[in-house]
């Protein structure tokens, strides 16, 4: 039995958020610890994902959980996860994150993918995802590479987001 503990979430705008990360070598006691926390930190926020950069962390790791409030939990830990291929057809879904909170906007990206990684037991898996799991996929890759769903919007929408962020963590800063 390990005990698991909440981490922090990361903010946007922080560089931490923008930095491209670095593989995973060696699965290790530590970074199932810190996988397991970081499910943990997800169903608490809520959220269907979240990546290493997210809390902190510059590692191409990332989890998720996008099986939807009725159906049994359905925890996925992915190390090193690259995609081999993604459908020609198209799907829009409205995109939130946990480091923009309460903002949502829609963005396009392919329907299907398949994607390889490492589980949590160092296992390489290939896997395909369709619908909301190939968003959430391709949404936290995208964070592995320092990328955020609002770069998929227009500048003028990206900068009044970001303007609301920098309003909300001033907010925070004081309250605490
Ligand atoms: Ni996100």
């Amino acid at each position: 039995m390990t005990r698991m503990s909440l981490k922090k979430i990361l903010l946007h705008p922080d560089p931490r958020l923008k930095k491209a990360c670095e593989p995973v070598a060696d699965i290790n006691a530590d970074l199932r610890k810190l996988a397991d926390d970081m499910l943990e930190t997800m169903y608490d926020a809520p959220g269907v994902g979240l990546a290493a950069p997210q809390v902190g962390k510059v590692m191409r790791l990332f989890v998720m959980d996008f099986s939807g409030k009725e159906a049994d939990p359905d925890p996925r830990v992915l190390f090193n996860p690259r995609l081999t291929w993604v459908s020609e057809t198209m799907n829009t879904y409205e995109e939130g994150c946990l480091s923009i909170p309460d903002i949502y906007e829609d963005v396009t990206r392919p329907e299907q993918v398949r994607m390889v990684y490492q589980n949590i037991d160092g296992k390489e898996i290939e896997e395909e995802f369709e619908g909301l799991g190939a968003t959430c996929a391709q949404h936290e890759l995208d964070h592995l590479d320092g990328k955020l769903f609002i770069d998929y919007l227009s500048a003028i929408k990206r900068g009044m987001i970001t303007k609301k962020m920098k309003k909300l963590k001033k907010e925070l800063a004081r309250d605490t």
